[in-house]
């Protein structure tokens, strides 16, 4: 049986050999990789960049940081670059009052206009949640009429695990897990069923252990796969065979 991991967001732009990070993750079977857009500048970027390389592929969208730079204009580059079978879904997205909460009406607004497009084309949407649960869930809950949703780099408690598995979402989990100290999203790994689960690293942020403070690359999905089959008492093959089906069918990669 051929098993492989797909590391659903790295953003391999911002590495500082990308080239070189690609060609580990194929060494290390890390057989596709999702390239997520943050900034409205780098949409041609996140563009071509899935053009040159076979096994990445591309999300387009505005981060929650960044909602300020947002002009509608974007929609239409957006709907263009996603004509091509390589942009695979709308990201990253969402709300973010970890940073800066004077803006939060911008970022809701920014957000709404992006799960309409994302409901438009049909493509499934990678969703940024940091310290926004109860506004991101509720927007979503009440804006998102078809898209399947990612909940990228999960940080909620059990408890809001399982109102979004409930929702059918999908939940992405990355180095976090193999932290010492992070409880919580260990109790999420443990516990969400596993065709909800997806595999990340968020790379160059947020390395797992043995590799925590330096820079990530997607071949460490690895030791998140790893940590989820120690966790929950079941084979590397199979972390690796189920969240890779999820990631191929939700994102239709
Ligand atoms: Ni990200």
């Amino acid at each position: 049986m051929e098993y492989y991991l797909i590391d659903t967001h790295a953003h391999i732009d911002m590495l500082t050999n990308m080239e070189e990070a690609i060609k580990n993750a194929i060494y290390n079977n890390i057989k596709k990789i999702i390239l997520p857009c943050a900034y409205p500048n780098d949409l041609k970027k996140i563009y071509e960049i899935t053009q040159k390389y076979e096994n990445v592929y591309g999300l387009l969208g505005v981060h929650p940081s960044e909602a300020k730079d947002w002009n509608d204009g974007l929609i239409n580059k957006i709907k263009e670059y996603a004509t091509s079978p390589k942009i695979v879904g709308i990201g990253e997205i969402g709300l973010d009052y970890y940073w800066d909460r004077s803006f939060n009406d911008i970022q809701k607004e920014v957000l709404i206009k992006q799960i309409k497009l994302a409901n438009e084309l049909n493509l499934p949407i990678c969703i940024h949640d940091r310290d926004a649960h109860k506004d991101t869930f509720d927007i979503l809950k009440l804006y998102n009429k078809n898209s399947e949703i990612v909940m990228h780099c999960f940080s909620g408690s059990t408890k809001f695990a399982e109102e979004c598995v409930k929702e059918g979402w999908y939940l992405a989990i990355g180095g976090v897990v193999t932290f010492k100290n992070a409880v919580k999203i260990k109790e999420v790994a443990a516990s969400i069923p596993l065709d909800r689960l997806l595999l990340e690293t968020d790379c160059p942020y947020l390395s797992p252990e043995p590799h925590r403070g330096q820079e990530n690359q997607p071949a460490y999905t690895k030791y998140v796969a790893e940590k989820i089959a120690q966790i929950r008492n079941i084979s590397y093959e199979e972390v690796a065979e189920i969240t890779s089906r999820n990631a191929e069918k939700v994102y239709k990669i």
